[in-house]
């Protein structure tokens, strides 16, 4: 029995792709690396420095460890200056109703997200004191499809990996679910799912897949 939904934050919440990609570009601009929307699908669920290596495949030279976390560094400042435009208007269509909706049933919500920006988002939407757990970039090692973040998640509301759905918009995200021993709702054509729904706007996920 789903007791939990674990959701994923970035795509499944709010829709922050656009300012990633944003802030991934700049920064490859002005380094002169090839950068485009298709590499930008590639960064979806993985973390800042992993994200940064794939950025960096198309680097037309080696760049060092110091470098690395300078350009990655360089790259959050921009996606911050983005992020801090977002208001509650940008929780994306759904969201919203499923949440309270899940709430009002008596079911756990958690966030399950590999961003380090998770509390700074979750501020700016209005949304910081709403989830029963919050699980992130910042208190996991191992980014998607590792479960970690999704088994520390269950884990901070008490509740067993198998009695938890996850939401994703990532097929890495799908990934760490399942490997979690989670069940799994895909949004916008994440693959590997045993649910799916085009978004969440037209998908009742108390109705469709818990009750
Ligand atoms: C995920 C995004 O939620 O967070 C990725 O889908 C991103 O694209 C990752 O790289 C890490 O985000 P941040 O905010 O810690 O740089
Ligand atoms: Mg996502």
């Amino acid at each position: 029995m789903i007791k939990a939904v674990l959701f994923d934050l970035d795509g499944v919440i709010v829709s922050t792709d656009h300012c990633h990609y944003r802030a991934w570009k700049r920064m490859a601009d002005e380094e002169g690396i090839y950068f485009d929307e298709k590499i930008n699908d590639r960064l979806r669920g993985v973390s800042r420095m992993a994200s940064l290596d794939i950025v960096l495949e198309r680097a037309t030279r080696t760049y060092g460890d110091d470098e690395k976390k300078k350009l990655a560094d360089r790259k959050n400042g921009y996606y911050r200056e983005l992020i801090s435009e977002l208001t509650p208007a940008d929780v994306l269509p759904g969201a919203m109703e499923n949440l309270n909706k899940l709430k009002r049933n008596g079911v756990l919500v958690a966030v399950g997200s590999s961003s380090k920006n998770t509390p700074i988002i979750l501020k700016q939407i209005g949304l910081a004191d709403f989830f029963d757990a919050v699980s992130d970039g910042n208190n996991i090692t191992r980014s998607k499809p590792d479960p970690e973040v999704f088994l520390s998640a269950a884990k901070m509301l008490g509740v067993s990996p198998a009695d938890c759905l996850v939401v994703e918009d990532a097929d890495a995200g799908i990934e760490a679910g399942r490997a979690g021993g989670m069940k799994t709702l895909s949004v916008k054509g994440a693959k590997g799912a045993d649910y799916a729904a085009a978004d969440l706007s037209a998908f009742d996920i108390y109705e469709r897949i818990i009750r």
